[in-house]
């Protein structure tokens, strides 16, 4: 058995989530779980082509089913004004234009809908709705359909190929993953409830209401402020939550159509082709360096699937641009349209992807040179600059990372020559790679609401995907104003409060903090200004020398001012005192480069008769500014680290070249990592304020956690057995 240790003692005692409680006892709702008068149920039916034209929809027999209120087909439901027309999809981005067409484009495809006054009478009818396709040939094999599609380029090119062609040290290699799928233990569901003509309520599992909320409104022609958007609990979303998937709107046309409140639960294996995964990627990644490990040339071709109606580039070639100082680069890459639903970002999009590669390689070098690898790392990594732009980093400390990582795992225990190190029927291995992310920041707006009795509210629009953003929130208004933790309560996940991004590119809380550090602010100056209509010591005070006890409010350094919160609602004639903020990126980003960076680690054993991998330990040390909450980050981190175990070992969406089906579509046929696949996870953190993103100091982690951890792995089974891995997941069949 396996089991998580994560090392947090050495920061603040560990506390619990604001909405633990509310967790763990059902109390807080999922998007599905909220009682709405007079629901009723809806399913949908997938196409079991996967190209093609519909012929005719037979909806006679499902029509009999008791319960059954209506049936959504193509021929048959409201129409959606913003929805593309066939040839104006992928302009569109909106994606699927969802029962506004008989074009079929991949197997799974919803071609109607059953709404029932029962989730059973509307399961049982959907079975019994047939279709008739008129077929066509399609392609879904990512590995064959590749071979067509011409590179381009992706990026400036720096310095020139022919600079580095001749080095004596080279590496040119192929690198393939399958496709991995986000796999949330919340289903993705939507109740839609027209609460007018024109104003609707939309109980949804997303990453962003506010995105939401803007898509919704574009599609159906509504003002924005007409749409009321809840996602007030999320049960991960790794993603799959940063767009409006077709079942999305389509709930909203069928509770149009009977004009009732409508349910819609996607079952796991409509997830699996419903809302986006990781997309099947190719790359080859050709490397040079001189003797003494100078890294000056990398050449980055990378291509990815992508779906017949919408073009997604996943970024793959965008982190060889970020690590290395590399002089001379080229990347290139491509998308291979598939008869396969839309991918999307899923955790450390395209830089997950692109560091298998790259850190693979570097890794190769460094046997190719005798030469530690993190030697090579600490020689090649860019510390000062952004490699593309030129821009100082704000900070940067992947270097202490790295020498961190390398003793936590214990790294002088590594011997050079893979195959060295024999246990029994298992050869043990240490590897290691890094993970960088450019760290960004967006708009986002916070308010506190304050109370007679000194208890507070803290809002924003944001919704936590269970990473801790509330807390993290709960964390700061407590530095910044004093008030108490147990008096401060958060609410999140409403388009009604103050809107904020969508949670998702480890922005979230870097956003949202300097918000709530704003805001915060904002409500001791507020408070001081109405406190000196009692006492003339509050006037012109700054918000750092303003304190707020239970009571009242108070002077740092001078004790005889003070004024009492009853007394300054009173004489204010006060019910509640409200501030809210708007805090966004300044010219900041005009004068620094921003990241966030990983350091991992690890050690494997692999059996050599039966192909195991076992995962012994994980290390990692992430850079993420200033830690707000240390065991929210390490849960990032080391969640992370087991997505990337995951990704490294098990995960692969496979699919039916002849049938043009995804096999596994369900717990049971896709594998990922779960407790018995974790190690021992260490986590550490640089935990350095990055003084320039945000007036909190703290930047994103929630990708760093899982970059570098598959090829970590990769480089720990090389070294465990001296077979080296290019193609992920490394089953047991390809150590054999
Ligand atoms: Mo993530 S892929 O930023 O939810």
């Amino acid at each position: 058995m396996g089991f998580i240790d994560i090392i947090t003692n050495k920061f603040k005692k560990p506390e619990g989530r604001v909405e633990g409680v509310e967790k763990v006892t059902g109390n807080g709702k999922f998007a599905a779980e909220y009682q709405v008068k007079n629901v009723c149920y809806s399913v949908l039916v997938n196409s079991t082509v996967p190209s093609g034209k519909i012929k005719s929809i037979l909806v006679d027999k499902a029509k009999e089913v008791e319960g059954v209120i209506d049936i959504i087909t193509h021929l048959h439901k409201p129409m959606v004004p913003g929805m593309a027309t066939e040839d104006k999809i992928k302009e569109s981005k909106f994606g699927l234009p969802v029962f506004h067409t008989d074009k079929i484009f991949f197997k799974g495809q919803p071609i109607a809908m059953v709404i029932a006054e029962t989730l059973e009478d509307a399961t049982f009818a959907a079975s019994l709705v047939e279709a008739e396709y008129q077929k066509d040939s399609f392609i879904i094999e990512f590995e064959s359909a590749k071979e067509s599609i011409p590179l381009k380029p992706e990026g400036k090119e720096r310095g020139s190929e022919d600079a580095w062609q001749n080095l004596p040290f080279i590496i040119d290699e192929q690198y393939n993953i399958k496709a991995d799928i986000h796999n949330p233990m919340e289903m993705h569901a939507t109740i839609a409830h027209w609460t007018g003509n024109d104003t609707l309520r939309l109980y949804d599992k997303n990453q962003g209401v506010n995105n939401v909320q803007k898509i919704i409104g574009k599609l159906f022609g509504l003002p924005e402020k007409n749409i009321e958007v809840f996602s007030e609990f999320v049960g991960g979303g790794f993603g799959s939550g940063l767009r409006v998937w077709p079942h999305v709107l389509a709930s909203i046309m069928a509770a149009k159509q009977v004009n009732r409140p409508v349910k819609l639960m996607l079952t796991r294996p409509q997830m699996f082709a419903g809302t986006g995964y990781r997309p099947a990627s190719w790359q080859r990644l050709k490397i040079g360096s001189d003797k003494e490990g100078n890294l000056l040339g990398v050449l980055h071709q990378a291509k990815n699937g992508t779906s017949l109606y919408e073009n997604f580039n996943d970024g793959i070639t965008r982190v060889t641009r970020l690590i290395y100082k590399l002089p001379n680069l080229k990347t290139e890459a491509a998308i291979v349209p598939l008869n396969l639903s839309t991918p999307t970002w899923m955790r450390g999009p395209g830089d997950c992807t692109g560091v298998f590669a790259l850190e693979s390689a570097v890794d190769e070098l460094s046997y190719k040179l005798k030469m530690d690898p993190v030697e090579l790392r600490l020689k090649n990594i860019s510390l000062q600059k952004h490699p593309d732009s030129g821009l100082p980093w704000s900070t940067h400390f992947l270097d202490e990372g790295l020498k961190r990582g390398a003793k936590m795992i214990g790294w002088d225990a590594r011997k050079p020559k893979p195959a060295s190190t024999i246990e029994g029927d298992w050869y043990i291995g240490y590897g290691m790679a890094v993970g960088m992310w450019n760290a960004g920041r967006r708009e986002a707006k916070a308010a506190i609401i304050f109370h007679k009795d000194g208890s507070m509210k803290v809002q924003t629009a944001m919704t936590d995907i269970g990473t801790g953003t509330g807390t993290g929130m709960q964390n700061i208004a407590h530095e910044i104003t004093g008030i108490s933790k147990d008096k401060i309560s958060i609410e999140l996940g409403n388009s009604a409060l103050p809107p904020a991004p969508s949670q998702g590119g480890s922005t979230g809380l870097s956003s949202v903090s300097g918000a709530v550090f704003e805001v915060s602010n904002q409500l001791k100056l507020k408070l001081a200004e109405y406190a000196s209509a009692i006492d003339p010591g509050f006037k012109s005070i700054p918000a750092d020398q303003i304190i707020l006890t239970e009571s009242k409010i108070a002077l740092k350094n001078n004790a005889t001012v003070s004024v009492s919160y009853n007394e300054l609602f009173e004489k204010n004639s006060l019910d509640e005192v409200r501030v809210e903020v708007s805090s966004k990126p300044g010219d900041e980003q005009k004068k620094f480069a921003f990241c966030s960076s990983s350091a991992h680690f690890c050690k494997v054993r692999v059996n050599k008769r039966t192909g195991k991998v076992k995962v012994d330990k994980l290390a990692v040390v992430g850079d993420g500014g200033k830690i707000i909450n240390s065991q929210a980050a390490a849960n990032q981190m080391s969640g992370a680290a087991v997505g990337g175990i995951g990704m490294a070992l098990m995960e692969e969406n496979q699919i039916d070249a002849k049938l043009g089906s995804l096999i596994a579509n369900d717990l049971a046929g896709y594998h990922f990592a779960v407790n018995a696949d974790a190690p021992i996870i260490e986590v550490d953190f640089i935990n350095k304020p990055d003084p320039n993103i945000n007036p909190s100091g703290a930047k994103g982690l929630g990708e760093v956690g899982i970059i570098g951890t598959a090829p970590a792995i990769a480089n720990a089974i090389y070294n465990a057995i001296g077979l080296r891995m290019r193609d992920l997941p490394i089953t047991p069949d390809k150590i054999l």
